[in-house]
């Protein structure tokens, strides 16, 4: 980019009547050079190129100028301290408005128990104006610009928004920009005929293309519709990855990235602070490839990014890419989504309860946890969708694992085919096809407390304390925390019998109630752990930051790792078994003497064999980092790589 583009664009600014202020000025001087890098990358020959950039420069001027005082002092706030979202206080929680609290304004009394639990960020799940009936769970979005009003306004929005933000709470909502709804306002208009608007969306005349495409595309819903396109009323056929209601944007034409970006930044205007970019894998399609995670994709969201750090620097993109692990990776980046999903973790974490066997996870933990400065992962238990078993096909034939057949297995012991599982899950879009399928159930349902099997509430324990300590910021599907199980009434609410996930998106989320929770109770006791893992990690400093090194116990059924400080690392051991394992003395060679367990107190001599009860989990504070037990000094450093 030349000086004169960004001359142009003042100019432009100034002739539209907009008078930013100097900060505005500065950021546009710094992020305009990646902005148009990526647009020019991908936009180079299109005609619509440089006006559809000037356009998209005006919106954030105009963006910025509105921005309210609050959130400018959020920007500054931010941007002097790019990395607040690495800090050990961070804790998120994730829920759907009516099913937790029936409306916004429930949510805002809410807010007590949330900062009970700890929780220093929210994730609404799609709370816009979507169709009646199945709108994927609000993934069909009919306005970005209006609250479903069955939840509430868009000013209670910005209240609730304002309140989060007080209680140190920082609100998280979905940028759903792959598709919107066929009720979209651009859809209707595309259905009436207009020429501006059939562009926003893929629309073929006859199969020619799409059965091109289909020949390398992935199906995501087969239970709707198989492959990814669906047919118009006209006999057209449009690109619909997701439900048939789900229509792709086309961005490969820039006025669909610049009427994206106008509705992201007035997201950014509420008061959201982080904005989870939803199916970023999808954005881009090119003939012949798997239509999923293409350089485009990667450069239209570094485009976003940009244009968000010139008008509402505080927020923070987070990718949703459940995807293969190193594609997950490859949107990790703080020009471009400074925090991801962990679904590797989250996967092998169950794959290891199934197996009793944590070899997998732990080649994971040794290889695939480290991100670059300024980034985290998010690390979760579940989510409001299915578990897919995303692990590398070469990663489990190292270990002798044959990935096809395995993920078979993990399919029947999760959805309690296999003889004496203890899980209670459901498949979700089995494809009687491929054979594939993916999870649906609770935490609590697949950790076997359904199924009264006396490991469940270790179960669920010991996978929350996998997430509350390795690197990055923990999130809890709310209702988990009082161990929730499935609830089977979906199949008879029209709009989501099709839909398993829904068995896991139970309905009335209590607060935690100890006249019905009781310690002696699952979910009281799952409660009261859960409580003292998130009391612990606020107050431990080793679990700030993004570092984190795998620790090989060469047991089997034993995963480690360490988060190395600056003073007093902590071991995290987590025992997959239910009989007892022993860790043999010499693994501890290069750390000090002693230890102390945050989670029970207990003191510990590591020169001696260290014995794990059945789903123990120990998160080990390294005290003397000094001198390491065998008398070398190479500890924790050193160790540690
Ligand atoms: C994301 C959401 C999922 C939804 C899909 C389509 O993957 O998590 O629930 O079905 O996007 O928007
Ligand atoms: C697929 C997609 C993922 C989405 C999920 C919804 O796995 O890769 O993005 O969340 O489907 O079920």
């Amino acid at each position: 980019m030349d000086e004169t583009t960004l001359g142009r664009l003042r100019a432009a600014i100034r002739a539209a009547g907009h008078v930013p202020d100097a900060g505005f000025d500065r950021r546009l001087a710094r992020h305009l050079p990646q902005l148009a890098r990526e647009f020019d990358a991908v936009y180079g020959d299109h005609p619509a190129r440089e006006a559809e950039l000037e356009a998209a420069v005006l919106l954030a001027a105009r963006a910025s100028q509105a921005r309210p005082d609050e959130l400018r002092a959020l920007d500054l706030q931010r941007e002097a301290n790019p990395d607040w979202f690495l800090s050990n206080r961070m804790v998120g929680g994730v829920c759907y408005v009516d099913r937790y609290a029936g409306t916004l304004r429930g949510l805002r009394d809410r807010i007590p128990d949330f900062r009970e639990l700890g929780l220093t960020y929210l994730h609404l799940m799609p709370l816009f104006r979507c169709p009646e009936g199945n709108s994927d769970g609000g993934y069909a979005v009919s306005s970005y610009r209006e609250v479903d009003p069955r939840l509430g306004t868009m000013a209670d929005l910005g209240a609730l928004c304002a309140a989060l933000r007080d209680n140190g709470i920082s609100p998280v909502v979905d940028f759903i920009f792959n598709h919107t709804s066929d009720e979209h306002e651009w859809a209707r208009r595309a259905m009436a005929g207009e020429r501006e608007f059939e562009d926003y969306y893929r629309i073929y005349p006859d199969r020619r293309l799409p059965d091109l495409f289909e020949e390398t595309t992935r199906e995501i819903f087969p239970d709707d519709h198989p492959g990814s396109f669906v047919p118009l009323p006209d006999g057209r056929w449009i690109w619909a990855t997701f439900y048939r209601f789900q229509w792709d944007l086309n961005y490969a034409n820039p006025a669909v990235f610049r009427a994206m970006a106008g509705e992201m930044l007035f997201l950014a205007n509420q008061g959201i602070e982080i904005l989870r970019m939803d199916a970023v894998a999808f954005i881009w399609k090119r003939l012949g490839t798997s239509c999923e995670s293409l350089p485009e994709a990667h450069r239209l969201i570094r485009a976003f990014n940009a244009l968000c750090r010139i008008a509402a620097p505080a927020l923070l993109f987070k990718s949703e890419a459940i995807v293969h692990p190193d594609e997950v990776v490859s949107y990790i980046d703080p020009a471009e989504c400074p925090i991801s999903y962990n679904p590797l973790l989250m996967a092998l974490g169950w794959e290891a309860l199934a197996t009793r066997d944590a070899r997998l996870l732990q080649l994971a933990l040794d290889r695939r946890q480290q991100l670059p400065a300024g980034c985290a992962f998010v690390n979760y238990v579940r989510s409001h969708d299915d578990i897919g078993w995303t692990f590398d096909d070469a990663e489990a034939r190292e270990l002798g694992i044959d990935p096809d057949g395995h993920r078979r297995f993990l399919n029947r012991v999760y959805v309690g085919r296999f003889p004496g599982s203890f899980a209670r899950g459901e498949p979700f879009q089995e494809n009687p096809r491929t054979g594939d399928c993916r999870i649906a159930g609770t935490t609590a349902s697949l950790a076997g407390v359904e199924a009264k099997d006396p490991h469940g509430v270790a179960r669920v324990l010991l996978l929350h304390a996998l997430a509350l300590a390795s690197a990055g910021i923990p999130l809890l599907y709310l209702g988990d925390e009082v161990g929730q199980l499935n609830d089977p009434t979906y199949r008879t609410r029209p709009g989501e019998a099709q839909d398993s996930r829904w068995l896991h998106r139970p309905m009335g989320v209590g607060r935690f109630d100890a006249a019905r929770h009781g310690p002696e109770t699952p979910g009281g006791a799952i409660h009261h752990g859960l409580a003292a893992m998130i009391r612990i990690r606020r107050e431990t400093p080793a679990f700030a930051g993004n570092r984190i090194h795998g620790f090989r116990t060469q047991v089997d059924p034993v995963a480690g790792f360490l988060r190395p400080a600056d003073r007093e690392s902590v071991l995290v051991l987590a025992h997959f078994g239910e009989g007892t394992a022993w860790v043999a003395p010499e693994r501890f060679r290069s750390l000090p003497r002693t230890a102390r367990d945050l989670l029970t107190g207990r003191r510990l001599d590591l020169r001696q064999e260290l014995q794990l009860g059945p789903y123990e989990v120990l998160w080990l504070l390294l005290e003397d980092e000094e001198t390491a037990w065998d008398g070398d000094r190479r500890y924790p450093h050193a160790a540690a790589a």
